[in-house]
Order: C-alpha cells, then structure tokens, then sequence
C-alpha cells in the first residue's frame, strides 16, 4: 500500500500528500472547492451547457478518493440528470484511507454519506448504479494501458502534476484522451502549464485559460473540435 499522509486543506477539506512524489491529491488551498470550481463548474456544467446534451459521459483520469466522482453523482441528483461515469486509477485506495476522508462530513448534503459508501463499495471492472441517474465504472489500471472502443463527452484530467509525473501529461497520454472524446467534447484539468497547452493545441484541442480556484491563477479548458 502506498504510504501516504492526511492533510486538512484550506477550506477544511482533506487531501493526501504522497511523500515518494513529493505531490498531493488536491490543492492545498481547498480540495473540495478546487474540485466544485475545476470539474463541475467548468468542466459538467459548461459541457452540458455548450453541447446541450440530454446526458452526459465523464471518464476521469486519476479516480483517487473519489472526491470528483461524489460530487459529480451529487450534481446528478440535484439536476435529475444522466451521468455514466469512468474512472480509472492505478493505485487504488484502501478501505482505511478513505475511511480518513472528510468529504461527507464538509458537504453537508443528506445524500453523500450513501453516495460515499456505494462509489467505494462498487467493484472495480464492472458497472454499478450508484443513484438513480448515476451509473460508474471504476477501472484498475494504468491509463497507458487503457483501451476503449466507447468515447466520452467531457475529460476530468486529475493526474499528479507534470512536475512528478511529466509523461502523463505529454503527447502520448494527451492523445489518448483526445481520441477517448466525442467531437465537440470537452476536456477539463487543474493545470495551466504552457508546455501541456501547446501539446493540447497541436493535438487539435481549442484551448481556453480560464480562472483557476482559490490560489491557482489558472487552469485549462479543451475543445475537441473535428
Ligand atoms: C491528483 S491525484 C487524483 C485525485 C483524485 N481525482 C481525487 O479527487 O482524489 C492523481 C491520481 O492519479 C493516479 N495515477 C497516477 N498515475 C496513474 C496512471 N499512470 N494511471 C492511472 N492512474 C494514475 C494516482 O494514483 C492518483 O490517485
């Protein structure tokens, strides 16, 4: 199991710092705000939005706690909207780790304390219902090793930054996700980083810096338009 230590981030929310990366999970100025700004405010609503879709699929590289995937099944229930959601994650979390995160606790919303439970309870490499709108896959690998013949309508991208992991965020990963999306799809990360936007341009993504959360001056936001 990794070794990885607990953090309380600026807006009270937890995160996990990984000692061996020298990296956390989350901003530290607020895991959860970063996550509502990032992912469901630029990333899901906009998408919906833009694309005026009925439903929506989501494949989020980087699952970790799950902190995106609750917020996003708790996004659907407020909105009674379709949501099908991958997540795919190399080094999944035990049972004690997540027992660790506060997230239930700090959203204070009737339905998360379920949606937490059933989201870490579901198996991995198959298909759960989650709530009523919200189905989920959780997947167990290395994103270099994934293949799909399904695409997708919008990226969650919460890999580790390009700092410690700099291959996830070269040509190589960044094609994969973009061949992953549906044309016209959106592909939404944390980082703002010059040498990842001008491989996303090269790619063929349209490109907006956007308002990073709280303490994180900006973040990327991708088109894909063919
Ligand atoms: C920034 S953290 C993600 C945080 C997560 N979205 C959350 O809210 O907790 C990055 C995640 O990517 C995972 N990861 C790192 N390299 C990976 C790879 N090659 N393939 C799949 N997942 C990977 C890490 O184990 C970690 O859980």
């Amino acid at each position: 199991m990794t070794k990885l230590e607990i953090l309380i981030t600026g807006d009270g929310s937890t995160s996990f710092f990984h000692p061996e990366l020298d990296e956390t999970y989350h901003s530290r100025h607020g895991a959860i705000q970063e996550a509502v700004h990032v992912f469901i405010k630029t990333g899901l609503e906009h998408s919906i939005q833009e694309n005026n879709l009925k439903q929506i699929s989501i494949f989020e590289m980087g699952f970790g706690t799950g902190l995106n995937c609750l917020l996003t099944d708790l996004w659907s229930l407020e909105n009674s909207f379709t949501i099908n959601y991958t997540g795919i994650e190399n080094t999944v979390l035990s049972d004690e780790q997540i027992d660790s995160c506060n997230y239930v606790e700090k959203l204070n919303d009737k339905n998360a304390a379920e949606i937490f439970n059933k989201i870490h309870a579901s198996q991995w490499n198959e298909e759960a219902t989650i709530s009523d709108d919200f189905k989920l896959t959780k997947i167990e690998s290395d994103i270099e090793k994934f293949k799909s013949s399904k695409k997708f309508d919008l990226i969650y991208f919460d890999a580790f930054g390009p700092r410690v992991q700099p291959f996830l965020w070269e040509i190589t990963v960044l094609k994969k996700m973009y061949e992953l999306l549906n044309s016209g799809g959106f592909f939404v990360t944390y980082c703002a980083k010059g040498s990842v936007r001008r491989t996303l341009i090269e790619l063929g993504f349209e490109v907006e810096r956007l308002p990073g959360p709280p303490g994180k001056r900006e973040m990327l936001r991708a088109r894909k338009v063919d």
